[in-house]
């Protein structure tokens, strides 16, 4: 059996069994292989842009003897998958600009999908936002510590009804501010003590517009933050 971090371990519980997915960014292939060993999944496409995982993901699911149930393809973000080919797109490991960014740019791939499992390591709010201006609604989030670092998980469905998030929801998540369990309290009291430490410097430089601006925008964070893990 192949083991797993237990932030793709976590991940992996939100893949409805029999699903077929596409893990974007798989670099060794843990999570499909995983998945597939597992007997969550029968099949699996492994997206890799870069030449170095593409060859370790390959290698991993050969190792394995996992061929005939995962296909391994090097290309950039969705474009690997075609519309209609898997019903879930798992994207793990990486900044949630980078992963918005992937789903953006990747959208005429997304007929098919009714699934999103997407694992940012920072920068959750570029996804929320992404789910808003696209009709993804946000079904779940957990928030776990690993190795001493917080990740975040966002899984999202599509929806017919258009909805906006606040702006503290955008960047807490709506989900892991009801549940406010002490990895999320513990994320953002760092968060907030990096902004403090920010905005300490930001007061003793020059006044200038973009510094006041600057100055306004962590202020604002740090408010929203206090307020939610009051
Ligand atoms: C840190 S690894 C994460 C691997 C695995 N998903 C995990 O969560 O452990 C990020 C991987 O994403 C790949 N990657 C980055 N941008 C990508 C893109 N636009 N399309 C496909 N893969 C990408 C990188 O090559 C790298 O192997």
């Amino acid at each position: 059996m192949i083991s797993i971090s237990n932030r793709l371990e976590k991940v992996t519980t939100y893949i409805p069994k029999g699903s077929t997915i596409a893990d974007i960014g798989s670099d060794h292939a843990f999570l499909p292989c995983y998945c597939v060993k597992k007997g969550i999944i029968e099949k699996a496409i492994a997206g890799e842009v870069n030449q170095g995982p593409y060859q370790s993901a390959y290698n991993q699911v050969k190792a394995l003897g996992l061929e005939d149930q995962i296909e391994v393809r090097l290309g950039d973000g969705l474009e690997v998958i075609s519309a209609q080919e898997v019903s879930v797109v798992v994207i793990a490991g990486m900044g949630g600009q980078l992963i918005s960014n992937i789903l953006e740019r990747g959208k005429d791939r997304l007929p098919g999908v009714d699934l999103l499992i997407l694992q940012p390591n920072m920068g959750a709010r570029f996804i929320r936002e992404w789910f808003e201006k696209n009709n993804w609604k946000l079904t779940e989030e957990s928030i776990l510590e690993e190795d001493e670092k917080i990740y975040e998980i966002l899984v999202a469905k599509r929806t017919n009804t258009p909805f906006v998030f606040t702006e503290s929801e955008k960047l807490l998540g709506p989900l892991l501010m009801k549940q406010n369990n002490s990895s999320f309290q513990k994320k953002w009291k760092r968060e907030r003590d990096n902004w403090e430490k920010i905005l300490v410097q930001l007061e003793r430089a020059l006044p200038t517009d973009e510094v006041s601006e600057r100055k306004e925008q962590l202020k604002k964070k740090i408010n929203a933050v206090s307020e939610a893990i009051k």
